[in-house]
């Protein structure tokens, strides 16, 4: 496949990025990613079963995700920093300075900064050569413009397909990527939605010079989410995940358990977004890791409805090139 200036920016084969999903997205799949070609990135408390309270231990498990990924592929891999204001992550701050000052001790290559306050970190991640990608959230064309501004390397556009927190604008990915390429000199990567070569084949027709996938890899091989989550995602269709509102207006995308019915109620009923946040958040582990379907939350994108397999992360990427180069040859 032609590649794109993402591939030129990052040293990678293909411009596929597995996003990082809390919890779920550590040393083993992130390896297995980049050692296919594209870029695997270490998400938050990677390879844990609970999150910590504690800044320090956040900290030295990224240290020792980020070696054992080290020891697991020599090709280039990125780490999810968050760099979320006070109004959307209250107390994230301590962690997210933590977590980037061992990023920049142990030289990781790539970045992804995700959040709403992109110039808090960039300078001094540039300044120890480390790339940056930005995921803005929310997302909107006037906030990518300004993310490009803070010396980014290369914008994320997440549409409101995606699984997990997407942004309160709720723009379709559709909609969302092609404005932004137009707005932005830098590379723009688009995500959301998509899941196979003919989504990745529209993503690169809209513009994007790369992809970023999420939900398409919670059913690897290698990703630790529950056999459950796995198999809610095979068996999804169109409909079947929903939105709720949560802290700071940000929107919550997730499969319709009874947790988010009940969420969905509480919205109703005009309950704090705090009180709907802190239920949602108490499910996450409990769903994800646990497989509880009654009382956890199963995060995941509405592209789940197009995913028929369960695969290694290596033939994932395969077949969405291979898909990808056929669609583009045949059009
Ligand atoms: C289960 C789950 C957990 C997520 N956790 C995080 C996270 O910790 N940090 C982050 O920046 N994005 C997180 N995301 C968002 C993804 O990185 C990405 O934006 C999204 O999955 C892309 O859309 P897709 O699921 O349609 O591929 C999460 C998404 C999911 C599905």
């Amino acid at each position: 496949m032609k590649k794109t200036r993402l591939c030129d920016l990052l040293g990678i084969d293909y411009p596929v990025i597995q996003a990082p999903m809390n919890l779920i997205t550590g040393a083993e799949l992130a390896s297995a990613v980049s050692n296919a070609g594209g870029l695997g990135v270490i998400g938050p408390n990677a390879g844990a079963r609970e999150e910590t309270n504690d800044v320090v231990e956040t900290g030295e498990r990224l240290r020792q995700q980020i070696r054992k990924t080290k020891s697991l592929t020599n090709k280039t891999f990125g780490v999810n920093l968050m760099c979320a204001s006070t109004d959307l992550r209250p107390d994230s701050k301590p962690f997210s300075d933590q977590c980037t000052k061992v990023v920049v001790e142990e030289g990781v290559p790539v970045a992804v900064l995700a959040g709403d306050e992109p110039e808090r970190y960039v300078k001094q991640l540039k300044g120890a050569g480390i790339k940056v990608l930005h995921r803005a959230l929310p997302v909107n064309v006037e906030i990518a413009k300004r993310a490009e501004q803070s010396g980014i390397d290369a914008f994320i556009a997440v549409g409101f397909e995606g699984g997990g927190h997407t942004g309160f604008h709720r723009v379709p990915t559709f909609v969302l990527v092609p404005q932004v390429v137009d707005a932005l000199q830098i590379p723009v990567i688009a995500g959301g939605g998509i899941v196979n070569g003919r989504s990745m084949a529209a993503a690169l027709a809209l513009g994007a010079e790369g992809v970023y996938i999420g939900t398409g890899f919670i059913v690897a091989t290698e990703c630790p989410a529950h056999q459950n989550v796995k198999w809610a995602i095979i068996s999804a269709s169109d409909t079947s995940t929903t939105t709720i509102a949560g802290l700071g207006g940000i929107v919550l995308r997730a499969l319709k358990t009874p947790l988010i019915e009940r969420c969905i109620q509480m919205e109703a009923n005009g309950n704090a977004t705090e009180e709907i946040t802190k239920l949602y958040r108490s499910g996450y582990r409990k769903g994800m890791l646990e497989g509880d379907r009654e009382r956890g939350t199963f995060i995941f994108g509405a592209g789940a409805g197009s995913i028929q397999e369960l695969k290694s992360a290596g033939e994932i990427v395969k077949n969405i090139i291979e898909e990808t180069e056929q669609i583009l040859q045949t059009l």
